[in-house]
């Protein structure tokens, strides 16, 4: 009896380790900022997750700081990419959809959202399905969107951006690939450049931009407050990222894995969530701390100053974002 017990939780034990080990699918999860930011820690967390709720049978292998792929050429390899066992995720910021959707280009008009709450409003209404649901004939297929914070600028000079928007003349500023962004740098009177993530640091220390935009935790955990003078709290947009998939990958996934895998991003979601606002402060306050950059707040009157100089952007982008769509929104957020 006792050998038969023995014999039994032997086979027990290896059919175990068999399952728990029986890896079908790898996803291969690519972003571009450190692992401890709001998006870094979400991955991670949502590759733990994933690998719990699957019982390993779906591996997430995260790949942080832009090793992979940089956030344009990840999308090009997710719409490629035809494996059915092994499939591309990432997260890349919502202004490096500007070729894959007209109306995600919303996200980045300037002034559009007061404060993360107001996007939060945005994600969780069914206004969120129609600013995707045109990638899918792109090969990409939108799960959820993550947090990082409302953007500030940061600039190298002998003054902050800050009292009118002529701060801006002459200088030149490093963007996300956006052409409203692009718009909205000409409006306040600067040049505007596009340029990877990973290149913004060297750009900014050796003085081919002289200023960027960015939310508190990429400015601190890439050190782009060590190279810069002045960072103005203006908080004129926000950085935040769409997680997409391949689409045929995804479809292709037994439904109950799918599920395990929805389950573990809408807890993986959540985090991101509580993350993104303690970086908001924690990150800030680091920065502040080291004396490198000087945190310069904005009055009312100097927000209006620029929200006017930008408003512009809005008229030259409705028709193409949409102006049913604009409206919608702008319903929604009580304007
Ligand atoms: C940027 O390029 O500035 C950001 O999109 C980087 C990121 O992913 O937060």
């Amino acid at each position: 009896m006792k050998m038969l017990s023995q014999v039994l939780v032997a086979a027990f034990l290896v059919v175990g380790s068999v399952q728990a080990f029986a890896e079908e699918y790898v996803i291969k999860f690519s972003h571009v900022v450190a692992q401890n930011t709001p998006k870094g820690r979400a991955a991670d967390l949502f590759a733990e997750l994933v690998h719990k709720k699957t019982n390993g049978r779906v591996k997430i292998e995260v790949f942080p700081n832009s090793q992979l792929y940089n956030d344009n050429k990840v999308l090009e390899a997710m719409r490629l990419s035809k494996s059915k066992t092994t499939g591309i995720m990432a997260a890349p910021s919502l202004s490096k959809f500007v070729k894959f959707s007209n109306t995600l280009q919303a996200f980045d008009l300037p002034y559009l959202f007061d404060d993360v709450k107001d996007v939060h409003k945005l994600v969780d209404s069914p206004i969120m399905d129609r600013m995707t649901d045109g990638l899918g004939s792109k090969g990409l297929r939108a799960l959820t969107v993550w947090d990082n914070g409302m953007k500030v600028f940061s600039i190298k000079g002998d003054k902050p951006l800050k009292k009118s928007p002529d701060d801006f003349t002459g200088k030149k500023f490093r963007i996300q690939s956006s052409d409203v962004a692009s718009s909205m740098i000409t409006h306040l009177g600067g040049t505007p450049q596009k340029l990877p993530f990973k290149e913004v640091y060297t750009a900014l220390a050796q003085g081919v931009v002289d200023g960027q935009e960015n939310a508190w935790s990429n400015i601190y955990s890439k050190k782009f407050f060590e190279v810069q003078d002045y960072i103005s709290v203006s908080n004129h947009s926000y950085l935040g990222y769409l997680v997409v998939v391949s689409r045929d990958f995804w479809s292709g996934l037994p439904e109950d894995v799918r599920a395990q895998v929805t389950e573990a991003l809408k807890e993986a979601t959540a985090a991101n969530r509580r993350f993104a606002a303690e970086a908001d402060t924690a990150d800030r306050k680091k920065i502040e701390k080291a004396g490198y950059a000087k945190v310069v707040e904005m009055s009312a009157a100097e927000r209006g100053a620029w929200r006017k100089a930008t408003a512009p952007v809005w008229k030259e982008f409705r028709d193409k974002i949409g102006g049913d769509l604009i409206d919608d929104i702008s319903k929604l957020l009580g304007r």
